[in-house]
Parts: C-alpha cells; structure tokens; sequence
C-alpha cells in the first residue's frame, strides 16, 4: 500500500471511529436533555466513550495532527460538530506548552488524554465568586480523562509536546460569556480565547494548521 492510500484509508476508518463515538455522544447528551440537562453521571459516560476512541490513537498520528509552527502554542483540529454547532469534538495538538488560566465553559466539557501530559487544576467554587482555590488535581495522559459541567473551574498546564481530545457541548466559537480569573488583577474577566481552530471535519475544506 503507498503513503497515500495509507492515510486515506486511516482517514476512512478514522471518520467511521469518530462517528461511532459522536453518535453514543449525542444519545448520552439528549438522554440528559431529556431529564433536566445532563449531568455528572452523563459526562461520566462520555468520557468513558472518549478514553474508548483514544485507544485508536493510531488513527491520530501526528502527521495528520500536527502542533503549529513556531509562534502559536497550540492547534484544535475540528474533527465533529453536530448540525447545530452542539457536540463539539477537537483534536488539540501542542508543540511545546501551553496553559489556560482558571475558567468556566458554560457547557459540559470532558478531555482525554493520547500523547504527552496535560496536567488540569480544579477549583473550589464557580466564576463570580472571589479568587479560586486549586483542591485537585488529575494528569490527563494516555488512558485517563477528566469530564466537567458547565459551572465547574479548571485551569490547564502543558509542559512540551502533547495530543488530546477535547469535547463540549457546544462548539467553542459558540461559547459565550464565560469568564476567566485573571490572576494579576485579582478579578474575573470574560473569557474570549478560543485558540486556534482548525477545520479538519471530513467532507469539509481544510484551514490552515
Ligand atoms: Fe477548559
């Protein structure tokens, strides 16, 4: 088989994986939409069925993933989004750290690990409330997760090299209003940051890395 038909039929089966796993998702999602939003049991489930499609890592080697150049710390591939922007998944490639201060999404949001470290910081109350205190911690590696809902605080800490999914339930473009603590100021800000998206869904026109 030549490089090329290598990588078109990693990215057959790749696609095929990604919308296995999107479908259990979104069932999970509407099941808790169903009953009153849903919650800590359901982003359970699906970081379960996340650390499930990591195992596949090999359908997301670097080269089809690669970090940014120099001068941007992070790529986040688009790789699912549903008709309504819901149900956001991305591969967020890292060339050589990257952190995220303290902050809410206003949506569920679960992250797994596939290559290097991403160390997350929890927090002992929701934004609004005074200066966050760090209570845990969870190194998300190959293999391990951490799934939040919409009120909860993480920070992020990436040292070198590393490759996750991160998925929400609504697509990071969409998230509005939601707020970061600025350390320096001592006071929360709204949160605009939502890096650098690539568009790498298949079927779709791909943007630059
Ligand atoms: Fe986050």
């Amino acid at each position: 088989m030549s490089a090329t038909d290598a990588t078109t039929k990693r990215a057959e089966q790749r696609a095929a994986a990604v919308a296995d796993a999107m479908d259990d998702i979104a069932k999970i999602n509407a099941h808790g939409r169903e009953h009153g939003g849903i919650d800590r049991d359901g982003v359970e489930r699906i970081r379960e069925r996340l650390l499930q499609l990591a195992e596949r890592d090999d359908l997301f080697p670097l080269e089809d993933f690669p970090p940014p150049a120099e001068g941007r710390s992070a790529s986040m591939y688009r790789i699912a989004q549903n008709h309504d922007d819901e149900l956001a998944l991305y591969v967020q490639s890292v060339l050589d750290g990257t952190a995220a201060p303290p902050h809410e999404h206003t949506t569920w949001a679960v992250i797994v690990g596939m290559r290097g470290q991403e160390l997350n910081r929890f927090y002992d109350r929701c934004a609004g409330e005074g200066e966050p205190q760090a209570v845990r911690e969870v190194m998300v590696a190959r293999g391990t997760g951490v799934a939040m809902l919409g009120h909860d605080l993480h920070s992020i800490h990436i040292e070198g090299a590393s490759t996750n999914f991160h998925c929400y339930g609504l697509a990071l473009e969409r998230l509005k209003g939601r707020r970061f603590w600025h350390a320096d100021e001592g006071e929360w800000r709204e949160y605009y940051d939502v890096g650098h998206i690539v568009e790498a869904r298949p079927g779709y026109a791909t943007s630059p890395a």
